[in-house]
């Protein structure tokens, strides 16, 4: 199990959810990743023992994953600025490679397995690497 990926993640899902922007594509986009944010407290939180290990919670989280990482190349495909968006302008320099990055976190969610706790937590590792590899690049701290 790798936390190092988990924690970090835990603490952006509470922190990022403060600002409220208002142009409505920078908030759409903002809604899907809440829902990535929101999936991730449950399954990090198992996967922590923060929390008791639920299959039918931990395989409704992955499904809420597993619905929303196709839709991030459309919903951030629109080049919208907003003060309240960390969004970096690379993403649009960089199209190509944001889309491959979404594909890679669409790949991880659907090799989560979520049957027990131990085959959550293997599937940490490459599921928090997929959502740090693309914020490194393309979202502000
Ligand atoms: C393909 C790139 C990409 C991937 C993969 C990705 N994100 Fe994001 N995420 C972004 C970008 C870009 C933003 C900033 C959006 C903005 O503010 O306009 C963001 C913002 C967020 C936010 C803040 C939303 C808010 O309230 O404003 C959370 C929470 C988040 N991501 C969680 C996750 C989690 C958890 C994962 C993995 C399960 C993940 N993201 C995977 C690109 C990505």
């Amino acid at each position: 199990m790798r936390l190092r990926y988990i924690i970090p993640i835990i603490a952006l899902s509470t922190a990022a959810i403060a600002a409220d922007a208002t142009d409505p594509y920078v908030k759409a986009r903002q809604a899907l990743m809440k829902e990535f944010g929101g999936a991730m407290q449950v399954i990090g939180g198992m996967a922590q023992g923060k929390m008791a290990f639920d299959a039918e919670k931990a395989a409704m989280a992955k499904a809420a994953m597993a619905a929303a990482a196709p839709r991030i190349p459309a919903v951030f495909e629109p080049q919208a600025t907003d003060p309240e968006s960390e969004a970096l302008p690379a993403i649009w320099e960089n199209y190509d490679d944001f889309t491959t990055r979404a594909m890679t976190l669409e790949t991880a969610v659907a090799g989560l397995e979520t049957g027990s706790l131990d085959d959550l937590r293997a599937g940490m590792g490459a599921l928090g690497g997929a959502c740090g590899a693309c914020h490194k690049l393309y979202k502000a701290d």
